[in-house]
């Protein structure tokens, strides 16, 4: 990103058409107007605090930062960038800045502060329909809004993310995956129609019948077509709590047979009865602090079994399949039993099966809890260098010998490592959003916190990690990659990539739109 920086310094200064005032830019026509109304700044209050990212590892400075108060004022900016010749600035869209590497920034250019939309309540963009089947959400809402909102109607969204305080166009734009996913599809999966605004700053409606092109490269698509103001997300009846278990297992192989019958579909197609499946791995070295600090499920009496079950299987490693059985009312009486004859029927370690009962709500915010306790005692706003890989299901048991059984063996790890299994034929191949070449694949995610001044050394583990896999030949996917070489965005992609290009010379031919993912920026 540095280089880019350098380049864009260099276009800025040599952009004379636009003399700079005290804090930077002149601005002509509607962008004018905006500045005049104080939507489009380029004071260091605003541009500060769109520099840097959740990530906590790259931070740029933009020009300056659009403030929005109607998708008509993204128009404008994006119209002027689209009609301007030598217009010098890339744009970014910022949801809640909750990337890693820097995707949401736009250095020396403009960011638009995409929560500004939603305005003083963010209720006034989210409408349920009146027969409850969908919900058109405003791109900048945060998911909590979207199921606050939906949930006061009885209904609620079908597949979500972990943390539910991301924006709907922040997910959509990689594809939105969690325990929900294998059996629905990820986010991306669930939406039935979206506005966005290209980069000619032309508001399309589009679906898969409507402008079926940019629906499909929109989706997953990294910011790089338009913005997306406006989503139809599909809604189910919502289920008002959920039976939450986590069962421990020292095996491997056992952990990974009973995730994949449990999201199995039967020989009807229809799944299981659980709502929702993740898992979770512990190295020994860290079992016991990872244990005590995965979202207060287990009490130090629980710990203090695991481990001592752990060391007399002589494990390295063990493993924690997550998973709910949602339920309201008229289900509340049969739901133990439910639960009871799934969990007879895995292999997890005997007595080790914890189960814990929360509201719908509590469950879907379950991360946002963690976030407040960690922001307390100053764990949060650390580095993140975070590693998310799918990983085909041939392939995965080799990954855990090579990673949590090799790699990270013996390191002190901080934040969750995430493994679970998902199916390719619930994705939609159309789309933007790329997937590993079998049907089963698992999503693993290593959510490393820097919390011990020990950033290269984690950034190096990762690499070490992603050199394994490519010696191995583990024909793994990234999810939320960053890649700042060409050749590697043309290798993720694969045999996408030249309908990614065809849609980006169609939707954005300046190449302006999101350069913090360093995709088009670099080969202009
Ligand atoms: C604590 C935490 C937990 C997470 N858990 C999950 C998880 O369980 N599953 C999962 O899939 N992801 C997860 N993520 C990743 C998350 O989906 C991405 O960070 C995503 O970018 C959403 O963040 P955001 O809304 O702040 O978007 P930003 O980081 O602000 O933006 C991301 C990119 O999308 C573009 N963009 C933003 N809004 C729009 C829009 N309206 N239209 C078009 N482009 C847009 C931006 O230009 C940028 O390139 C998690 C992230 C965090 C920090
Ligand atoms: C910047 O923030 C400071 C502190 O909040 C405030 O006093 C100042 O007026 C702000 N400047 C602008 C230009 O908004
Ligand atoms: C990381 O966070 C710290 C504390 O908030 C901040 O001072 C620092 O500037 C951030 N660095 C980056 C690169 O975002
Ligand atoms: C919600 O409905 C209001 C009133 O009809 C409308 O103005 C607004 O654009 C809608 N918002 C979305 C995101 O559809
Ligand atoms: C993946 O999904 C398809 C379609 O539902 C199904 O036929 C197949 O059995 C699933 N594969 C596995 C391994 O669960
Ligand atoms: C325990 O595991 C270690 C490392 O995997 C191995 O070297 C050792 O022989 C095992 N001990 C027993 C008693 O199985
Ligand atoms: C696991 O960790 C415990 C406690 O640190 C240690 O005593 C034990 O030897 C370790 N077991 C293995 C197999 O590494």
């Amino acid at each position: 990103m540095a280089i880019v920086y350098v380049l864009l310094v260099a276009l800025i200064t040599a952009a004379s058409h636009a003399p700079h005032g005290a804090h930077g830019q002149t601005w002509h026509g509607d962008l004018a107007a905006l500045a005049a109304a104080g939507k489009l700044r380029s004071d260091p209050n605003a541009t500060l605090a769109a520099s840097t990212d959740f990530g906590n590892i790259t931070a740029a400075l933009p020009a300056a930062v659009l403030f929005p108060s109607s998708p008509a004022d993204v128009a404008a900016l994006l119209r002027a960038a689209h009609t301007t010749v030598a217009w010098p600035y890339t744009i970014s869209f910022r949801g809640r800045g909750h990337s890693v590497m820097g995707q949401a920034l736009a250095p020396g250019g403009v960011v638009v502060d995409m929560p500004s939309l939603g305005g003083p309540s963010s209720a006034a963009r989210i409408n349920v329909s009146a027969d409850g089947q969908y919900v058109d959400a405003g791109g900048e809402q945060m998911w909590i809004d979207v199921l606050r909102a939906t949930l006061e109607r009885g209904v609620a969204p079908r597949s979500w993310t972990d943390y539910l305080h991301l924006t709907v166009g922040g997910t959509l734009s990689n594809a939105g995956i969690s325990g929900q996913t294998y059996r629905h599809g990820p986010q991306i999966s669930n939406v039935l129609e979206l506005d966005v605004i290209t980069g000619y700053g032309e508001m399309v409606t589009c679906s898969k019948s409507l402008s079926a092109d940019l629906f499909d490269a929109v989706l997953g698509g990294l910011g790089q077509f338009g913005v997306i103001v406006r989503a139809r997300i599909a809604l189910e009846p919502a289920p008002t709590r959920a039976r939450w278990a986590r069962l421990v297992y020292t095996d491997f192989a056992a952990f990974s047979a009973d995730q994949e019958r449990l999201a199995a579909p039967g020989p009807d197609g229809a799944f299981g009865p659980m709502s929702y499946l993740e898992g979770a791995v512990y190295v020994n070295h860290s079992l016991a602090a990872g244990l005590r600090n995965s979202g207060g499920f287990f009490t130090d009496a629980d710990v203090a079994r695991i481990v001592a079950v752990a060391a007399a299987r002589n494990a390295t490693t063990v493993y924690v399949i997550e998973a709910t059985l949602n339920y309201d009312d008229a289900t509340a009486a049969s739901v133990e039993q439910e639960l009871s004859s799934v969990l007879a029927t895995l292999r997890h370690e005997e007595g080790l099966a914890f189960v814990r009962d929360a509201s719908y709500l509590e469950f879907l915010d379950r991360v946002h809890g963690e976030e407040v306790a960690l922001d307390k005692i100053g764990l949060w706003r650390v580095p993140h260098p975070w590693l998310n890989v799918l990983v085909p299901r041939s392939r995965i048991a080799d990954f855990d010998s090579g990673v949590f059984k090799g790699i990270l063996q013996d390191t002190d790890i901080a934040g969750p490592l995430v493994v679970y299994p998902l199916n390719k034929s619930k994705w939609d191949d159309g789309m933007s959003a790329v997937t590993p070449a079998e049907e089963v694949f698992y999503a693993v995610s290593l959510l490393f916190s820097s919390v011990a001044d020990d950033l290269k050394r984690l950034e190096a583990q990762n690499q070490k990690i992603l050199r394994f896999c490519d010696l191995a030949g583990i024909g793994y996917k990234e999810y939320l990659a960053h890649y700042t070489a060409h050749g590697d965005w043309v290798r993720h992609f694969g045999g996408k990539w030249n309908r990614f290009v065809e849609m980006k010379d169609k939707y954005d031919p300046k190449r302006l739109l999101s350069p913090g993912q360093d995709i088009f920026n670099l080969v202009l």
